[in-house]
């Protein structure tokens, strides 16, 4: 359930209309609803209450947004970071260092000391390379970084390829018939503190049974490194759990999702850890555009050509994603129409003959179920520069991200004096 909804036939973000969102602040714009996020988080919560005290870390890379963070934060939420800024924005959003894990198969040098010396949680191992760098940096540094090993259960996630992780060809965690023997040496390094493995084998999962054929190899894994002498006191489960994307999907729920992780887990005897990012934060939040022009071409459906475009929201370019589009102030009467933005090229496309409220020049939609790896994935391509971002609360609201305009990214540029 999400509080975006027409009252008095004008959609609205909990009780502030997104007609007024757009005359103040203008189009494009990401707007996230507070209620709705902090929903999510204690349905999440709620739905893992069978276990014994889970660590929950949000994902920031599916909405990294400072306000968006520390209502999180205020959740009693952690992160999941996976470079420098990240962390750096989840320790400035208030989230405590010891509830922050660090993933990513490509840590610097520089990341690892980051978060070494910031205190946080853990760190997850993706590489045997990566574990004896860290180990390198902690003893220099006279510290002891808690570490959990990454696994690749070569699960298929059955998602869209581009985000499954889980497949032995994915460049993600360490192929499991090897973990044991990995996590086992790592263990004999100093600088380290082996205490768990880590599993994510993809986002937007439809179905529970992927996750569950892997969190079963975890298990078997657990059993194979306590035989063989290692401690295992913690198990991160990565995110993963899909959204509806589509008014009337079904996907599995969370309460769902927490039955299934109690069950396979019931034995572990380890503090559960997880990641989510978009089931909290997709559904909160909703990507307002305001139609440029209908556009006739050919014989086929009309082009509904949108002030927003694939640099402010990439996923249907990337992944052909469906978005919902929907006016915000429907009249009943309904079309079919091609979505698409102004940029060139053929790819800055949202739908094709999608069936839609009828929409004119000037009117205002939106793109649903925009609030994770939305204004996160933007860019400035065609010097259109970033979309806005704005959070309500209740029958107020704020700017959280200002419109980043084409002149401020061309002050970062330079024409050297040898082209002059
Ligand atoms: N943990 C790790 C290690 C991850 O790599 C991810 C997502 C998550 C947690 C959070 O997964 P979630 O609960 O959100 O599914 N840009 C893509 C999604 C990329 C996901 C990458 N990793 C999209 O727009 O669909």
């Amino acid at each position: 359930m999400d509080h975006f909804q027409l009252k008095d036939g004008v959609l609205h973000a909990e009780d502030v209309s997104l007609r007024r969102i757009a005359e103040e602040v203008g189009t494009p714009v990401y707007i996230y609803s507070r209620a709705t996020l902090a929903r999510h988080a204690r349905v999440f919560r709620d739905a893992l209450g069978a276990l014994d005290n889970p660590h929950i870390a949000f994902a920031v890379k599916a909405n990294p947004n400072l306000a968006v963070l520390r209502i999180l934060a205020s959740e009693g939420y952690g992160a999941d970071v996976v470079s420098g800024g990240e962390l750096t924005r989840a320790l400035k959003a208030g989230m405590k260092p010891e509830d922050i894990v660090f993933s990513g198969v490509g840590k610097t040098h520089a990341e690892l000391l980051q978060g070494l010396e910031a205190g946080i949680g853990q760190f997850n191992i993706e590489s045997e390379e990566e574990g004896y760098e860290l180990a390198a940096i902690a003893q220099r540094h006279g510290k002891r970084a808690a570490c959990a090993l990454r696994v690749n259960p070569d699960v298929d996630a059955r998602t869209h390829e581009k985000i499954s992780t889980g497949k032995s060809e994915n460049k993600f965690g360490v192929p499991l018939d090897r973990a044991a023997d990995i996590f086992a040496r790592l263990a004999r390094e100093d600088g380290l503190e082996m205490r768990g493995v880590a599993v994510h084998i993809g986002s937007q999962l439809s179905t529970l049974e992927p996750l569950e054929t892997a969190f079963g190899k975890v298990g078997a894994l657990i059993e194979e490194l306590r035989a063989a002498g290692c401690s295992v006191t913690h198990a991160d489960l990565g995110g993963g759990l899909g959204v509806p994307y589509k008014a009337g999907e079904q996907l599995p729920s969370p309460a769902e999702y927490g039955a299934m992780v109690a069950r396979v887990t019931k034995d572990w005897g380890v503090r559960l850890m997880f990641e989510p990012g978009r089931v909290i934060a997709g559904n909160a939040g909703v990507l307002l555009t305001r139609v440029i022009r209908a556009k006739r071409s050919g014989n086929g459906p009309p082009f509904v050509v949108v002030d927003a475009a694939m640099n402010d929201l990439a996923r249907p370019a990337m992944y052909g994603a469906w978005h919902d589009f929907d006016a915000v102030q429907p009249t009943g009467d309904r079309m079919t129409a091609h979505i698409v933005g102004p940029i060139c090229e053929t790819g800055d496309t949202f739908a094709m003959d999608r069936e839609c409220d009828a929409l004119v020049a000037g009117d205002l939609a939106v793109f649903r179920t925009a609030g994770a790896y939305g204004a996160t994935m933007a860019s400035s391509y065609n010097s259109r520069g970033f979309v806005a971002e704005t959070l309500v609360d209740g029958d107020r609201y704020a700017v959280v991200a200002d419109r980043i305009a084409a002149d401020a990214i061309m002050d970062a540029e330079r024409v050297p004096d040898w082209l002059t």
